[in-house]
């Protein structure tokens, strides 16, 4: 890729183009907005959790078309959004574009946008604190189809409460006529170019082959690699994290694809979840259900499984359910590629196999069951404090293929949040091979699985209900599925 390194990075808000010069790559786009002036997008949290800072991006969806994305504005940082379409809750009035949007022109009635007239006419704001985030969350599930509960379950409202909210999207329905907003995503450009942009000293590439990004590393070799930044966007947002070098890897060919075989799905590690969610439903109903719980839609259509396994959080909620199906992770350096099962990644707390300038390609999941399975039984269970939008106290996951004679062939449960790393209890599976797949069986996996882990007490959880979930989940596993 061309090495010439870009003092400007250009995007586009609200319709009007901006350049941005001096900035650091890594400063939010959150931070960027409300410091020149746009102040209508607020800052809640400032940590994903919350929805105020929402905003609206151009990117592909899941069917490879333009589609507007919610994403919180405080965890992407602005070389992220280098080349790309935002839009916020003070730029899409249906009227025309004010010719200078720092400027504050009286917005009538007839201007206001259906998703804000919505909320004007149910009473869905009352301090406004949370409102531009809602506006924006349900702008973007406007022109996809969907306003419904689940385009708001990143958003939160501490005063209106969320019938009126919740009305608002139901009335607002979908599109029926063809509006500038929807005629601008036809003709959008979503293909995101290789940028190379330096400001307040620090340097972002995104490159677009992973050739390129090997390159990079063996320039340098202590750069941060950043996918969708839901995780390492806190340290940008919260601890005005800065780093010296940043590689994209969102727009590089070779992490983008999902790739179907006769044998195994392979899931670029860039892949949003979102398109994960969309593109794989019913083929891993394990997996299905843990996306389902992770997060809210504007973390999914950020996150990704590369980012997710990246961090090596014994808490991530994929990594228990990757292990269940046998994963296998391709990696790519500067000797080439090489695979390996997710279960020998992780060597300890925050520590994996990857080697320095190496990056996580794709994760394999094999499809087929074993010979003379009769039934495959597989589920994921995430418990938090919270139902949605909340991290795992612990996350477990489990594949029992059974045989015709009801025999246990073959048992995988992968477990986060009970050890260092994401695990597996192989004690258990290893004593469920060759058993009856029934209530003795379970009653008797039950000791073993008490003593496989020593789990730690923290905030969320004590150890020793951390060890009663380990042993419960599964025990609830075989009542869903006996
Ligand atoms: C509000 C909120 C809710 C969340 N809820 C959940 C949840 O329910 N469950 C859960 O598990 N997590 C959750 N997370 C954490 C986070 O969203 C996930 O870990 C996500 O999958 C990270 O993906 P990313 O692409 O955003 O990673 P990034 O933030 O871009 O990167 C994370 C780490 O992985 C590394 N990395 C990224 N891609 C690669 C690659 N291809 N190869 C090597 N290293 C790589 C990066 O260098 C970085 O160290 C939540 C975060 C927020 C802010
Ligand atoms: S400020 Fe709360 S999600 Fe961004
Ligand atoms: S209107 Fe006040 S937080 Fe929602």
């Amino acid at each position: 890729m061309n090495q010439q390194l870009d003092t400007q990075l250009t995007l586009s808000i609200n319709g009007e183009p901006v350049s941005i010069r001096e900035f650091s790559p890594a400063m939010t786009l959150l931070e960027y907005l409300r410091l020149s002036g746009r102040a209508g997008t607020k800052e809640g949290c400032g940590d994903g959790d919350c929805g105020a800072c929402t905003v609206a991006l151009i990117g592909v969806g899941a069917d490879g078309q333009p589609q507007y994305q919610a994403v919180n504005s405080c965890l992407i940082p602005l070389g992220a959004v280098a080349g790309r379409q935002v839009f916020t809750a003070d730029g899409i009035t249906v009227g025309a574009i004010p010719k200078n949007p720092l400027v504050k022109e009286p917005v009538t009635a007839d201007q206001l946008h259906p998703v804000q007239a919505a909320m004007v006419e149910t009473g869905g704001s009352q301090c406004g604190y949370c409102t531009p985030g809602f506006i924006m969350s349900l702008f973007a599930a406007y022109y996809d189809g969907q306003p419904d509960d689940l385009a708001v379950e990143g958003n939160l409202c501490r005063c209106t409460g969320y019938l009126p909210i919740r009305r608002a999207a139901q009335m607002v329905g979908e599109l029926t006529a063809p509006d500038r907003f929807s005629e601008q995503l036809v003709s959008a450009p979503t293909e995101l170019l290789p940028l190379a942009y330096t400001g307040h000293g620090e340097q972002f590439y995104r490159p677009t082959h992973l050739a390129d990004v090997l390159a990079l590393l063996q320039q340098f070799p202590t750069a941060t690699l950043v996918a969708g930044a839901t995780d390492l966007g806190l340290e940008m947002s919260w601890h005005r994290q800065h780093y010296p070098v940043l590689i994209s890897l969102e727009a590089v060919e070779e992490l983008n694809h999902i790739q179907q075989t006769e044998d195994f799905v392979e899931i670029g590690a860039a892949v949003p979840l979102s398109h994960i969610e969309a593109n794989l439903h019913g083929l891993f109903p394990s997996l299905d259900e843990m996306i389902h719980w992770f997060a809210a839609r504007q973390v999914r259509n950020r996150a990704t499984l590369g980012g997710n396994i990246g961090t090596a959080s014994p808490i991530g909620d994929l990594p228990p359910v990757l292990l269940s199906l046998e994963a296998i992770l391709k990696l790519a350096g500067p000797a080439g590629e090489r695979t390996l099962p997710l279960a020998n990644f992780f060597t300890g707390y925050r520590q994996t196999e990857l080697q320095t300038g190496e990056v996580i390609v794709s994760v394999q999941i094999p499809k087929a069951f074993t010979p003379g399975t009769a039934r495959r039984l597989a589920q994921s269970y995430k418990i938090g404090k919270r139902g949605t939008d909340d991290i795992s106290i612990v996350a477990a996951a489990f594949v029992v293929d059974v045989g015709a004679e009801n025999q246990i062939l073959h048992a995988r449960l992968g477990y986060g949040g009970v050890a260092a790393t994401p695990a597996r209890a192989t004690a258990a599976e290893k004593f469920l091979v060759g058993k009856p797949w029934n209530s003795d069986t379970i009653q008797a996996v039950k000791p073993i699985l008490q003593e496989v882990f020593t789990p730690l007490t923290d905030l969320r959880g004590s150890a020793a209900y951390r060890q009663r979930l380990v042993v419960n989940l599964f025990e609830k596993f075989w009542v869903e599925f006996p």
